[in-house]
């Protein structure tokens, strides 16, 4: 038997490279799923798509709405809509401060306000994909490293916010995964993390997507965790 029949999930940045790992993964499990994604997608063939940017308060409250019109429930949230706008202080804009801390940090936020009572009625899961980088920082990411180390504060004070009502919160920490956000990389950074991978490997967004459902599925005495996973990386 699958193991999601009947539950329903939101996962945001459902098209980029570990989002639509996420939603494979799920939906193999007879999860349904509302991918919301900033632009349309080429290819949402397993969930549905909803057109949001997850900064947008009163966008994400409509889609949820959809959502619940739709599918009469939500078990499921996987915050992991999220962008890099990389540079050092010295160069980095306030506009590259602002929109990286209100996609990756306020956009969960956002995410959760509007799901939270369907979700605490459900007894369900929340997921947010935060990044070593939170817990290490990184040079020329403070904007990125600030909005993942906040995500890790949001998801311990929710998973003690709500732990008696059996909804589990944790946060999931990649270190270098191969998807379109790390592509754009030079090839010399890309050398330099390498070389600092225990395993001499980048990550697939399939390994972060299996460890999405085995929070779901089997984790169920993990709440308020941070796990990493990154082929023992040291930044
Ligand atoms: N790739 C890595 O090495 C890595 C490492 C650690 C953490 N992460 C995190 O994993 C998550 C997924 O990253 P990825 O590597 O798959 O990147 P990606 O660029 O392939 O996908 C990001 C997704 O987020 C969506 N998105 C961006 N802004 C949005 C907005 N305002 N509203 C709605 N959707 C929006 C994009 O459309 C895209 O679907 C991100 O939160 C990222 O920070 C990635």
């Amino acid at each position: 038997m699958k193991m999601l029949e009947g539950k329903v999930a939101i996962v945001t940045g459902a098209s980029g490279g570990i989002g639509r790992a996420i939603v494979k993964v799920l939906s193999e499990e007879g999860c349904a799923i509302a991918g919301f994604n900033f632009t349309p997608s080429m290819d949402s063939s397993d969930y549905t798509e909803y057109i949001v940017d997850v900064t947008d308060r009163n966008a994400v409250e409509n889609a949820v709405k959809s959502v619940l019109e739709r599918f009469g429930r939500i078990d499921f949230l996987v915050n992991n809509a999220g962008i890099t706008k990389d540079n050092l202080v010295y160069r980095m804009s306030y506009e590259d401060w602002d929109s990286v801390i209100n996609t990756n940090l306020t956009g969960a936020f956002n995410m959760i306000k509007a799901t939270i009572r369907e979700l605490v009625k459900n007894e369900g899961v929340i997921i947010n994909i935060s990044s070593v980088v939170g817990l290490e920082g990184n040079v020329g990411q403070v904007n990125y490293s600030a909005s993942k180390a906040g995500l890790i504060g949001l998801t311990k004070s929710l998973a003690k916010e709500f732990g008696k009502k059996n909804l589990r919160v944790n946060a999931i920490a990649p270190g270098f995964i191969e998807t379109p956000m790390t592509e754009k990389l030079s090839e010399e950074v890309k050398k330099v993390a390498l070389e600092k991978i225990s395993m001499r490997r980048f990550g697939k967004p399939e390994e972060v997507a299996k460890l999405v459902k085995f929070l779901i599925v089997d984790g169920t005495y993990i709440n308020g965790q941070v796990i990493v996973i990154d082929g023992g990386m040291e930044l």
